[in-house]
């Protein structure tokens, strides 16, 4: 699979399906007043609408993440997503073993439902299991809501965790075939701990695959990325009303490792990694790293 050459992203442009932002508030004005009122934070709601209010906060969570990742990468990084899926190529070839993949830091479910779905559309594996791990339990409700507009909504090969992905002490060790996690270690507070931590739950023989935010390897595209970051925040406050989430989210990136140091701390979990150990995306703005548990 990893001597395979890397096939281009291929899908066309026309292929990005946006989801379409939940966090505008359903205006409730039309609603007639005799009905029974509750209260959703400062504004008083229908008890009947709040459930659907609640469930939007949770949604807004994700579509947050969404959003800012749409507006960082300017929407190409549903094609990094499509890319590191097929890099990756794992699914249980017919007749052979089911894997068990975990996914860490997937609360949308997006690389989830993905790498499932390249399993069954390559290798016809319908049989493979997926953990989807995220610290955050809202996002991973919204993965689960997510679920139930997949064709695995039925399916119990699925199942989500709230966890650490720098400790996941609720996964056994040697457990997993493939570990991947996709635009979430660069929050991690102990990112080696958090590739230890991969080694560990692997099994011999098992793959960890990175898709991250990284270092642009071009002088040209540099001054325009790096005058694009400066800008972020004010665009952040005026399209979500909010300067300090894209702020952070600038800051994260240039805090992160570049693809050298980032391989490095890779080996240093015990990872053999297969040169040159990661592909630049989009002129390094993305990267994805590669390593096998020997
Ligand atoms: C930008 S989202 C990425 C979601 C999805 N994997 C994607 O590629 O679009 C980052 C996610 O990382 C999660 N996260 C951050 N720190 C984490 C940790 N230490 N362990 C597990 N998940 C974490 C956040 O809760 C959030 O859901
Ligand atoms: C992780 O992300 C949250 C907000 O999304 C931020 O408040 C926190 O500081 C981040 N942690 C690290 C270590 O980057
Ligand atoms: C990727 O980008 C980095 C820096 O941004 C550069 O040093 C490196 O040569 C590039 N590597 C590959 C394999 O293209
Ligand atoms: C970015 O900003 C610098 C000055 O800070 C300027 O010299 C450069 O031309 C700008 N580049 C682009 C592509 O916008």
């Amino acid at each position: 699979m990893l001597r395979q050459s890397i096939r281009r992203s291929a899908a066309p442009l026309s292929k990005i399906t946006r989801s379409a932002p939940s966090t505008q508030l359903r205006c409730l004005s039309d609603l007639s007043n005799d009905q029974k009122t509750t209260h959703f934070g400062s504004k008083t709601v229908l008890e009947s609408e709040k459930e659907k209010l609640v469930g939007q906060v949770f949604s807004s969570v994700a579509s947050k993440y969404d959003i800012m990742n749409d507006v960082m990468s300017l929407g190409v990084h549903r094609l990094w997503k499509d890319h590191f899926i097929r890099k990756l190529d794992a699914g249980a070839r017919p007749g052979g073993r089911p894997l068990d993949f975990i996914d860490v830091a997937g609360g949308s479910g997006d690389i989830a439902f993905g790498l499932l779905d390249h399993a069954k559309a390559r290798f016809q594996d319908d049989k493979s299991t997926m953990t989807v791990v995220d610290i955050n339990p809202d996002m991973l409700k919204e993965g689960e809501k997510r679920l139930l507009d997949t064709k695995y909504k039925n399916d119990d090969r699925i199942s989500f965790l709230v966890q650490n992905g720098e400790v996941l002490d609720q996964i056994e060790d040697n457990s997993k075939d493939v570990y991947t996690v996709s635009f979430g270690i660069r929050n991690f507070t102990n990112i080696q701990a958090g590739l230890n931590t991969a080694y560990r739950v692997l099994k011999p023989g098992g793959i960890i695959g990175i898709l991250e935010f990284s270092k642009v390897d071009n002088t040209v595209v540099d001054l325009a990325y790096q005058n694009w970051s400066k800008f972020l925040p004010v665009f952040g406050q005026a399209i979500a009303n909010d300067f300090d989430s894209y702020q952070y989210l600038v800051e994260s990136i240039q805090k992160f490792p570049k693809q050298e140091d980032f391989k490095s701390m890779i080996q240093e979990a015990g990872f053999y990694v297969p040169e040159p150990g990661y592909e630049n995306l989009t002129f390094g703005v993305a990267a994805i790293h590669i390593g096998i548990k020997l």
